[in-house]
């Protein structure tokens, strides 16, 4: 490790699946106490990167830190031991519908600590209170709102006083209300708590709120590791100016305003091979020569994905 306060390190990690290279050497490190956002396209590699993050996948070159230790190097029981100090908060809360509120909380600490029946209950009061969730400590999942399970689940995360927390788009299928606070919430717990959080997201607003830094993946590397401010300001390039900006500069104000046209969008566009693929015909035939533009909105390409395929299991129990 670097320095001390360094909890995550990242090293010219590859991930290739197949002969699909989804990261191509990614470095990037965080910080005890910040939130660092991951951004980038739909398909470019986040949730991949946050597996690396948490054990769930192995690198195929390169290696991820977790506080001091090299996660490769480890077993289960070791790598189990590592995971204990994570927070998860997976999409959907994930909580098991079974059970109420405060015993998916319970659950956590029933497994994975040997302390007594009524400090696991005063813990689970203390977790739920800190999301603003006690009086719905009885419910069950199905009782409770979108908003809600995503406390609950953020509890859960919590129960085992995390140093680092995970979060892959928190806001993700939340009114704007809802999704603004769970943004204070988890802000407030990086500030009250100390502890680490990874966070990816597509809500741009949501990502200005809580960012300290800001990483944007693309094409499978880190094309912009930076200060929010730094992110800021170059949102807020003014068009007039953007012949100032380089190729990849234009392409992350494009992706930070969500704008239609842009160096992203050109970059995606195929020129007539749907056209001609539709119609089973050579492309000049159709276009007389000249090309078919297909423009994809952006908003689109960056949807969030259709399959979360988080935290697979490589042996955590609650993973
Ligand atoms: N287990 C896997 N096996 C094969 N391919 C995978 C696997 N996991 C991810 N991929 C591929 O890797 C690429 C990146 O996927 P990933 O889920 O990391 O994208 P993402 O940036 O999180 O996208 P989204 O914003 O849509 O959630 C995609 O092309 C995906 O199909
Ligand atoms: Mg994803």
């Amino acid at each position: 490790m670097k320095s001390s306060d360094v909890v995550i390190e990242i090293t010219d990690l590859v991930k290739r699946f197949g002969d699909q290279t989804v990261l191509d050497g990614v470095n990037m490190e965080v910080h005890q106490g910040e939130v660092v956002v991951v951004m980038g396209g739909s398909g470019c590699g986040k949730s991949t990167l946050l597996r690396h993050m948490v054990g769930s996948l192995q690198p195929n070159a390169g290696s991820v830190h977790i506080l001091g230790q090299d996660l490769s190097l480890l077993d289960e029981s070791q790598l189990n031991e590592v995971r204990k100090q994570f927070g998860i908060l997976f999409q959907s809360g994930a909580l098991f519908n079974s059970m109420s509120v405060a015993d998916n909380v319970a659950l956590i600490l029933e497994e994975h600590t040997s302390l007594d029946g009524s400090i696991i209950e005063m813990m689970v009061k203390i977790k739920l209170e800190l999301v603003g969730l006690r009086e719905a400590a009885d419910k069950f999942p199905s009782q409770i709102s979108g908003g809600m399970k995503k406390r609950a689940g953020l509890a859960r995360a919590l129960a085992l006083d995390p140093k680092i927390l995970f979060y892959d788009e928190p806001s993700a299928g939340l009114d704007p209300v809802t999704s603004a606070s769970i943004d204070r919430l988890m802000i407030d717990l990086t500030q009250k708590l100390g502890v680490a959080s990874v966070v990816v997201t597509h809500e741009m607003d949501s990502a200005f709120t809580i960012a300290d830094r800001m990483v944007m993946l693309h094409q499978g590397r880190v094309l912009m590791n930076d200060t929010r401010q730094a992110f800021e300001k170059l949102r807020d390039h003014p068009l007039e100016r953007l012949d100032e900006l380089d190729e990849s500069k234009r392409l992350i104000r494009q992706f930070l305003r969500g704008d239609a046209e842009g160096p992203m969008t050109e970059s995606n566009a195929v020129e007539g091979a749907y056209a001609a693929d539709l119609l089973g015909v050579d492309n000049s035939k159709l276009t007389g020569g000249r090309s078919i533009q297909t423009t994809r909105v952006v908003r689109n390409m960056d949807r969030p994905g259709l399959i979360r395929r988080l935290f697979g299991r490589r042996g955590a129990k609650h993973s």
